[in-house]
């Protein structure tokens, strides 16, 4: 077969190749840098994303813009990996996204109130997540809580956007009464958008992470409540295992793990046991 992956009418009219080997590439690259799993499939996705990398770089080919990355070293280089990373993750999150797991987290955090409580929201995207941690908190807790939430994520472009906090003010997931609460409408040239209050934004501590990383001592420990949803599906079994070796090794013992709809920790029942739907408990 044709080293040139077979092109639609649409695929014809681009700008580079994307061949067989240079996705084969991209798969390796970004497995290494994130831990994330590519499907065979995503080649439109790969293409559509890292193109403008190539055109931004000046490159001809993705062989040349890889080779490059590869092959290049110090802060240059370092700003491409970045860039790679953040345009091959997927970020799709809304504020109270599986609501379910906020009402128990609000018992989770009156059961805990009697001393100051941890909480991680890793691969927090964009920052309706953390956001949606932070209301909670302040709904269950009050504003004066004695709680500090450190938000993560391996994309920096998405966590700059989560620490400016601005967002459309229809966005998903927000009733009316919360948006009022919680949120400063934008006048004239910001109509149309909503900023978070600085009581919420006060609780939240934005830190870039790799969960693919090996030393994870910078994060601190004994964290009480950690949210983890919809990131290790994109992680083979070996790899969410040792992220939740890693992640167990940070939490007190009784924390608890909230995961995504999807996700299923079954084998590592040494370290987390299921405690309600999608909850696991730290072992
Ligand atoms: C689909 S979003 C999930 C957002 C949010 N947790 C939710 O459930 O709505 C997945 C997030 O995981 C992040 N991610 C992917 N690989 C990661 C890694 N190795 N370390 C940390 N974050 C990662 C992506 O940047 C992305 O923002």
């Amino acid at each position: 077969m044709d080293a040139t992956l077979a092109m639609t009418g649409a695929e014809a009219d681009q700008d580079f190749k994307l061949t067989s080997a240079d996705f084969e590439r991209v798969r390796k690259l970004i497995y290494q840098r994130a831990g994330i799993s590519l499907h065979a499939g995503k080649q439109a996705m790969v293409y559509s994303r890292l193109s403008r990398r190539l055109r931004e770089g000046g490159m001809d080919s993705f062989a040349q813009y890889l080779s490059w990355l590869e092959s290049t070293r110090g802060a240059e280089s370092e700003a491409e990996w970045q860039e790679f990373v953040n345009c091959l993750t997927t970020n799709l999150t809304a504020f109270f996204r599986e609501d379910h797991h906020f009402s128990a987290l609000a018992e989770d955090l009156r059961a805990r109130a009697a001393r100051p409580i941890r909480l991680w929201c890793n691969a927090a995207s964009t920052g309706e997540e953390p956001y949606s941690l932070a209301m909670t908190v302040v709904e269950s807790l009050g504003v004066s809580a004695q709680v500090q939430l450190v938000c993560s994520d391996i994309d920096t472009k998405v966590l700059a956007n989560a620490q400016r906090g601005v967002y459309a003010a229809d966005a998903r997931g927000l009733s009316p009464e919360r948006l009022r609460r919680h949120f400063i409408r934008g006048t004239g040239k910001n109509s149309g958008f909503i900023r978070v209050k600085p009581e919420l934004a006060r609780l939240i501590e934005f830190r870039s992470f790799n969960l693919m990383n090996t030393s994870w001592a910078g994060l601190g420990e004994h964290f009480d409540l950690v949210f983890c949803r919809n990131v290790m599906i994109y992680f083979d079994g070996p790899t969410q295992l040792k992220v939740l070796e890693r992640m167990h090794a940070t939490m007190r013992p009784g924390a608890l793990l909230y995961v995504g709809h999807s996700e299923n920790f079954s084998e590592a029942r040494h370290l987390f046991r299921l405690r309600g739907k999608t909850i696991y408990e730290r072992v």
